[in-house]
């Protein structure tokens, strides 16, 4: 095992992460992006035909994303890898506490392995989700042409690695601690300690102290998250156009931010019709480029979704093709039956009366008896308006039999 790979390993295995606690019961609500059907929807636009897919979830860490892959998909095939033992002997302990598996119709099975060595795996997987770790690779470019080779044609891949602009001063602080460490490098317990002297020391004024505060301040009360945000032997940042690159080196196909709305330009020029008509000329990946670099804090991360061609996606633009297909509530909703709901992204939306009548229809329609047309018989509803709805990822269709 590389050195490097070892370092990684020691640190998850003093301070395995994520940190979240161990609970009696499931975890409640929903994250869309482990929802294979809303994920495939979100990339696709369609409801996906099956629901017995293969779901790896790459550096699953303690298990809180492997328990919510679980919950959403029950019955997936799902394979979970990590190379810390201490992290995926918490993942286990997590599911067989919360009792998870008495609802989980599937299968799960915990492996310690790197990602790197996915191709020994068996098979290939419709969804793969790697948050958090490729960006602690030694090669991120090797892990995910290594990933990528498992996707099968037509799967999505969810990826979360971290943007160089927003974590300027993580960075800073982090070469401050192995500074003072010296030799005592790769001694996670006693980085935190300086870590945190550090910032007990500086005035309140020091910009670093000021971004811990209003940013990271909470989660990091954690050691295990101070640890994994200050003291980790291994970390890219990216940005923008090297971002782009990696994603190149995968031969995936870019199919979008999971967190679309930060990547709007219009939160940042729209009172400035000049601005936004130059804005609209770009291509999308400059456009990307402007908003990171007009808004550099906010853009500590990048959480995407790649794909294997081919990928069809749905615009339904054709109103005879809309009219046969299968409508469905998206089932990542909070808040229904009322007429003011969370979507899938947590966002408040509130529907009308028209809306509300339409979308009772489609709850019931579980089995998919029912066509759009079908639904427009009984209802004083349009083509535009269930549109409008399918935009809004209310809704979802699939066109099966
Ligand atoms: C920041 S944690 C993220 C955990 C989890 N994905 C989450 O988001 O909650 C990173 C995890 O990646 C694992 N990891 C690091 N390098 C890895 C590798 N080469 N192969 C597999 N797992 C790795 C670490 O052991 C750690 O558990």
């Amino acid at each position: 095992m590389s050195e490097v790979r070892k370092a990684v390993q020691k640190l998850y295995n003093t301070y395995p992460f994520p940190p979240d606690p161990l609970m009696d019961e499931p975890p409640s609500g929903y994250n869309w992006r482990w929802h294979y059907q809303s994920a495939y929807n979100f990339c696709t636009g369609i409801k996906p035909n099956q629901d017995k897919v293969r779901i790896l979830d790459a550096g699953c860490g303690t298990g809180s994303g492997t328990e919510y892959l679980m919950l959403h998909n029950p019955h997936a095939e799902i394979m979970a890898i990590d190379i810390s033992e201490k992290a995926l002997e918490t993942a286990q302990k997590r599911i067989d506490k919360s009792g998870i598996l008495k609802e989980f119709k599937g299968s799960i099975t915990f492996k310690q392995m790197p990602l790197e060595t996915a191709v020994t795996l068996e098979g290939t997987f419709d969804l793969i989700n790697c948050v958090g770790v490729l960006h602690h690779l030694p090669d991120p470019d090797a892990g995910i042409k290594a990933l990528a080779e498992k996707l099968a044609v037509g799967g999505i891949m969810h990826i979360f690695v971290y943007g160089e602009l927003g974590r300027w001063e993580i960075q800073l602080m982090q070469n401050a601690i192995a500074i003072l460490q010296g030799d005592k490098r790769g001694d996670y317990v006693d980085g935190v300690k300086v870590g945190r002297d550090i910032f007990a020391s500086l005035p309140p004024e020091n910009r670093l102290v000021k971004r811990e505060k209003e940013r990271w301040q909470w989660e990091n009360k954690r050691d295990e998250s101070f640890a994994d945000m200050y003291v980790h032997p291994c970390e890219t940042d990216y940005n923008l156009n090297t971002l782009f690159e990696f994603i190149e080196s995968s031969g995936l196909e870019f199919i979008g931010f999971s967190n679309p709305d930060i990547w709007q330009i219009e939160r940042l020029l729209s009172n400035n019709s000049d601005l936004m008509s130059r804005a609209k000329e770009l291509t999308e990946k400059q456009r990307y480029r402007l908003i990171e670099l007009l808004d550099p804090e906010n853009i500590t991360h990048y959480e995407f979704f790649l794909a294997k061609a081919p990928l069809t996606k749905h615009t339904w633009q054709d109103d005879n093709v809309l009219k046969q297909a299968k409508p469905e509530l998206n089932p990542c909703l909070f808040g229904w039956p009322s007429k003011n709901l969370l979507d899938y992204q947590f966002k408040p939306v509130v529907i009308d009366d028209a809306d509300f009548v339409f979308m009772e229809h489609c709850a019931k329609n579980t089995s998919g008896e029912l066509t759009v047309a079908d639904i427009l018989n009984q209802v004083n509803y349009s083509l535009d308006q269930t549109r409008s709805l399918i935009e809004k990822q209310l809704i979802m269709l699939n066109l099966q039999d």
